[in-house]
């Protein structure tokens, strides 16, 4: 296995962090969705998952795979350190790390603009390399999006960490060790660093206050299947004991929950009536709850969720939380569902700290949701929240009408598309591609739910 990481290449050329293409949906509303559609595997799992296979001594099988963009990032980031892809077309991905060789620092730049993802290269690439270079970090515009606690993490396990203008060098000269890790906050993607550098450290790393979201139990799941030694308590303690080797895995992804989610609010804000296939109900035990509450009604079924109304919508109070909390990737489609409810609801939007800029489009779709950037709660509160928290208070219902807007994020646009489908009139939505980074084959789906509309661009 050739590991050099060249950095002897002409300069990094500009990530953008936005998809070249500017595709423009144009909807005609006011029709409610039915029919069925099918979830495949978790964005936030697949793309780990890939990462993962990085650090096998074989080849990989990774299944259920989305065809989102995100999961093109990875694969390319991987292409360029010299891993095989292999892709059956029908999201079966096998990935072979045995031929990794040299990649230019001008090459992963231009891979990586699009996705906060290859922060966790770091791990596997220190082991592989003894190096790594991470360019500067894409994603969704939700507020800083900072990587202290990635960086405390590698450090505590014997990086170095040197801060470029263009990126982030890592090396390990002494290799990695087994540290005992505490973070401020669980953090996703903080703990899959932890997961990903410490299964090949020597000796062993107790990992405290840690996320426990399904896709990390399911990554925990891939790192077993490779040969990993990783057990957890209910208090947020994860123990890794580093081995000296990993093999290739064979792995379903879980279900995207956040998915099944979108879909389900997108029923309760049209009035309509979607079978979501892949969708279980385990996973998303806090969602269904808020769901029901605020008047949707659900069938469970072997293969999957059909989501529709029970009745009028209801108002509901939201506080959006860490595992097994109310995702903060649910927030933006329930608050345009919230806009056909009748009274008052709020959302407070707690783990990231400017997640409800996109309420402003739906504001001139006609919805009344005020934003309050301190939160509303009381800051002698007998058990404080967050510094971070917002809120939005929503008040209902308001009949929305067609409107043009700029799709701002992920979850941001594809409430935009909810609410020019629950909406009276014609739509645009511009930038559509962000939604493309997450949602799978948005527009084929669509026309099978029987929405009305046309793509140009
Ligand atoms: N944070 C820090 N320092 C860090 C890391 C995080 O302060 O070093 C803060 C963040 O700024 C944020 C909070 O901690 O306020 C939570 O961030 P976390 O690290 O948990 O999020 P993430 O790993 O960056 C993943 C998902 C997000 C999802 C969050 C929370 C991926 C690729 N992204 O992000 O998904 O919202 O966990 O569940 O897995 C999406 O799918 O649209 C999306 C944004």
């Amino acid at each position: 296995m050739n590991t050099l990481l060249s950095e002897s290449a002409p300069s990094p050329s500009e990530g953008s962090g936005e998809p070249d293409e500017v595709t423009v949906l144009t909807i005609r509303g006011g029709r409610p969705l039915r029919g069925r559609v099918d979830v495949k595997g978790a964005k936030n799992l697949a793309t780990k998952a890939m990462v993962a296979a990085l650090l096998g001594e074989s080849a990989s099988v990774l299944r259920d795979v989305p065809e989102i963009s995100d999961v093109q990032v990875v694969r390319s980031l991987l292409e360029v350190h010299g891993v095989t892809v292999e892709d059956d077309g029908e999201g079966v991905l096998r990935l072979d790390p045995s031929g990794a060789v040299s990649a230019h620092m001008e090459e992963i730049d231009a891979h990586a603009g699009a996705s906060r993802i290859p922060i966790l290269f770091c791990g596997p690439l220190l082991h592989l390399l003894g190096q790594a270079f991470i360019p500067d970090l894409g994603g969704c515009r939700i507020g800083d999006r900072p990587i202290d606690f990635h960086l405390d993490a590698l450090r505590a396990f014997g990086a170095i960490v040197d801060k470029l203008p263009s990126g982030i060098r890592l090396s390990a000269p002494d290799g990695l060790h087994g540290a005992n890790i505490e973070l401020p906050y669980p953090s996703v993607g903080a703990t899959e660093q932890v997961l990903l550098t410490a299964v090949r450290a020597k000796g062993t790393t107790e990992l405290r206050n840690a996320a426990i979201e399904p896709e990390i139990m399911d990554l925990i799941a891939v790192l077993q299947k490779m040969g990993a030694i990783i057990s957890y308590e209910p208090n947020r303690v994860i123990f890794i004991e580093g081995v000296e080797s990993l093999r290739g895995y064979d792995h379903r992804c879980i279900f995207d929950r956040n998915e099944a989610a979108s879909w389900a609010c997108a029923a309760l804000a049209t009035d309509g009536d979607i079978f979501v296939a892949g969708a279980k109900q385990q996973e998303m035990l806090t969602f269904l709850n808020v769901f029901r509450k605020a008047g949707g009604d659900f069938d469970i079924a072997e293969d999957g969720i059909r989501f529709r109304r029970g009745g009028a919508l209801k108002p509901v109070v939201v506080e959006t939380d860490v595992h097994p909390g109310f995702m903060t990737d649910w927030q933006q489609p329930l608050i345009v569902a919230l806009t056909q409810a009748e009274g008052v609801s709020t959302v407070h939007e707690t783990v990231y700290e400017n997640r409800l800029g996109f309420t402003q489009a739906l504001n001139k779709m006609g919805a009344d949701i005020v934003v309050h950037p301190e939160g509303i709660a009381s800051p002698d509160r007998r058990v404080p929240r967050r510094a971070l928290e917002q809120a939005a208070v929503i008040t209902g219902p308001t009949p929305l009408h067609g409107a043009d807007v700029v799709v701002p994020d992920l979850r941001g646009g594809y409430s935009y598309v909810i609410a020019a489908l629950a909406a009276e009139g014609e739509s645009i939505i511009r930038n559509v591609d962000i939604i493309r980074r997450g949602y799978e084959k948005l527009f084929d789906k669509l026309a099978a739910l029987g929405a009305d509309f046309s793509v140009a661009g």
